[in-house]
């Protein structure tokens, strides 16, 4: 299988998850020396893991990337494209260079992913490719315009390839995992616009309590539950899910 953004947060923890059940993982990230340091943590646990540097930003390294992680493991069945970022500014501050970041990765990134590895899925007899959305696909905040605007994108481009992979000969299942809000590194980019004056201690109580604007579970997830919602909709028990994206929230968006 094949994982964009695994050096860090939901990728990283998915990575360690799908070679747990023993999956072979080729991931990617631009950030080596995390990547090494992931491929290591997962090969160390007995798992089967390799780190190719690339940026999915770049139609040719993610040609190079989709291609090497299909030909060292002999074809490929199930891919999850959740490399992302996140800029913060409201729609009047926010520099151009940061909206075309944002789309270039998270948005035209999945694409690139896309159009690479189905017809490798095809050729390997079908599968399924995960797409890290977002709780921003439903309901947005302010200073994530181009956030929310990426992952709307996320959500049309996850129909299309559905409904064009779905029969055979791709016999592909595209699902979106879109998650509410979970602590990673994106998450403590919001530390200095939240809580300016929290030391480290205040910080991580407010992430894990009430405060962090979940409704419902009244805490952030953990990025091992999505790691764990990504396993549950890859497995071929969802036969029939594809085409949509499945909110994973702890209940954010069910208040008013
Ligand atoms: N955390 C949340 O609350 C939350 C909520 C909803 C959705 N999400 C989505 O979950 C996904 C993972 O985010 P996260 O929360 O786990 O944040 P994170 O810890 O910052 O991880 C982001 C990952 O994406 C990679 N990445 C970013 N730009 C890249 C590029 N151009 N090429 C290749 N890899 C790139 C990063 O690796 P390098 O920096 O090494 O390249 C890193 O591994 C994203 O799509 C995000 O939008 C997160």
């Amino acid at each position: 299988m094949l994982i964009t953004g695994a050096t860090s947060g939901i990728g990283r923890a998915s990575a360690v998850a799908f070679a747990r059940e023993g999956a072979k993982v080729g991931f990617c990230g631009r950030r080596e020396q995390l990547g090494r340091q992931v491929e290591r943590e997962i090969r160390q646990a007995g798992g089967e893991a390799t780190y190719i540097k690339a940026d999915v930003r770049d139609a040719r390294q993610v040609k190079t990337f989709v291609d090497r992680v299909a030909q060292k493991y002999g074809g490929l069945h199930v891919a999850m494209n959740n490399a992302g970022v996140q800029h913060l500014k409201p729609l009047h501050d926010m520099d151009v260079e940061d909206w075309d970041d944002t789309q270039a990765t998270n948005t035209r990134g999945v694409f690139l992913c896309i159009k690479h590895e189905a017809p490798y899925i095809r050729d390997s007899g079908g599968g399924v490719i995960l797409v890290t959305g977002s709780a921003n696909e439903f309901a947005t905040r302010p200073m994530i315009g181009a956030y929310a605007a990426s992952k709307g994108g996320v959500t049309g481009l996850v129909r299309a390839a559905a409904i064009e992979y779905g029969a055979a000969p791709w016999n592909i299942r595209v699902v979106a995992l879109s998650p509410g809000t979970t602590n990673t590194p994106m998450v403590d980019a919001w530390r200095p616009v939240l809580a300016p004056d929290a030391n480290d201690e205040e910080w991580e109580a407010l992430k894990a309590g009430p405060q962090a604007g979940i409704d419902g579970l009244k805490r952030m997830a953990q990025p091992t539950e999505m790691a764990t919602a990504a396993l549950a909709l890859a497995s071929s028990d969802m036969s029939f899910l594809t085409g949509t994206s499945v909110l994973i929230d702890g209940g954010m968006l069910a208040g008013l």
